[in-house]
């Protein structure tokens, strides 16, 4: 039996993606929401997973591991953003600052390297004034973006991304649960 190449990235994917989710935190990304009904954590996945498939689709050279990474933590700010009192009212406008949180949380977690780090703490360019030094977080901050704003109009969003990239049937479960706190 022949395996397609599409299949072989998928599972390199899901690979990451499971060693990322062995610290039960990641998970956490789930309480909250980031755009329409999406949360954090599908959107973060949802991202990981379309930046791999665009530079695979463009044949990009790129270091597979931490594209992947770096985009599933992108956002690992772990709170509500939405929230009248979060917990950076004081210190400035979310879009701002979430970056830094996230690598900062992203640091206590796991062991983050330049191009990973680059990749969370560029995200938001133009809106951070750095813009990102490698492709991969060109690739990521690109990407972030056409999905959010397919997040914010979809009502559904990504309804069979979980099939496709998580094996494991609890996990399965907690990311394509709909929170609907608004
Ligand atoms: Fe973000
Ligand atoms: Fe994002």
């Amino acid at each position: 039996m022949k395996i397609r190449q599409k299949e072989v990235e998928d599972l390199i994917f899901k690979s990451y993606l499971e060693e990322v989710m062995k610290k039960k935190k990641f998970l956490k990304m789930n309480r909250y929401i980031q755009h329409g009904n999406t949360s954090c954590l599908l959107h973060s996945i949802a991202v990981s997973y379309y930046s791999y498939r665009l530079a695979k689709f463009l044949r990009l050279n790129i270091h597979e591991k931490e594209l992947i990474r770096g985009a599933l933590l992108h956002d690992y700010f772990l709170y509500d953003w939405h929230a009248k009192y979060k917990p950076t009212r004081d210190v400035g406008l979310h879009g701002r600052i979430h970056p830094k949180i996230a690598l900062f949380n992203a640091r206590k977690d796991y062991d983050i390297n330049e191009l990973e780090a680059d990749i969370i703490a560029r995200h938001m360019f133009p809106l951070t004034f750095t813009p990102p030094k490698y492709k991969e977080s060109v690739i990521v901050c690109l990407v972030d973006k056409v999905l959010s704003t397919y997040e914010v109009f979809s009502k559904n969003a990504y309804a069979k991304i979980t099939d496709r990239v998580v094996e494991n049937k609890k996990e399965r479960r907690i990311i394509s649960r709909r929170l609907n706190w608004y």
